[in-house]
């Protein structure tokens, strides 16, 4: 699958990254308001602070610099994209030990490899994100956390109105992302909006034998 294309517009991710101006107001609005979810959700979890956490997407790591920032420290992002990891880079992560090149939906990590796998703003970009979610389900052995936005919660209309939606993003619902872990063993088990609900966290875990 051609993965390196932001599906129907030019610029690639690549480029994205290179002319990337940092997070506006209200960028930094959102990602305290995913931060805070992202805490509340991973605090109902038993996860040692041990665990091994991969962020799946990891643009410019600030999501992989908040989950350092909760004591997760062996936690370790990816991109497909070298602009991305030369920002993380200027963000103090290190290319080959924190962050590394690499396509999140054939990666070299082997199956099972992390307790906990992130991504958040990614797999909304493709027509088909099944191959990110086989991909995420193989390497992850207990959680996925999807931070994805909500096109259809009232505030994210009215950004969609005023802002245009900035890149190619498909309208998928909840139900879309959990029908595809589902189908790879993995239930919905905790969900909560985030900046008036424009954002939702959702959690899957893998089913535990004998669960349906
Ligand atoms: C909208 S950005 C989100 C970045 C970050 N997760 C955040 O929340 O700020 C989407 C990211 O997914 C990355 N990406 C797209 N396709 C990918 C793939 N196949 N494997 C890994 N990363 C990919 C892009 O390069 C980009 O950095």
């Amino acid at each position: 699958m051609a993965v390196d294309k932001l599906d129907g517009q030019q610029p690639t991710w690549n480029e994205v990254w290179e002319s990337s101006a940092g997070l506006n107001w209200f960028g930094r609005q959102l990602q305290r308001a995913q931060f805070k979810a992202i805490v509340w959700m991973l605090g109902e979890l038993p996860l040692s602070k041990d665990a091994r956490l991969l962020d799946l997407g990891c643009g410019s790591g600030r999501s992989l610099a908040d989950f350092r920032k909760m004591g997760y420290a062996n936690s370790i992002g990816i991109d497909i994209a070298p602009n991305s990891i030369k920002v993380c880079e200027g963000m103090g992560l290190k290319a080959g030990k924190d962050v590394f090149l690499m396509d999140g939906t054939s990666t070299s990590f082997q199956s099972g490899e992390f307790e906990l796998v992130y991504s958040g703003g990614v797999i909304e970009h493709f027509p088909d994100f099944e191959p990110f979610v086989r991909e995420m389900t193989r390497i992850s052995n207990s959680y996925v956390l999807l931070m994805q936005p909500n096109h259809f919660s009232l505030f994210r209309k009215v950004v969609d109105l005023l802002r245009g939606v900035p890149v190619d993003e498909y309208f998928y619902r909840e139900e879309d992302y959990t029908v595809r872990f589902e189908q790879y063993g993995f239930s919905l088990i905790g969900k909560r909006g985030c900046h008036f609900n424009e954002q939702f966290a959702l959690l899957y875990r893998r089913k535990q034998l004998g669960e349906t």
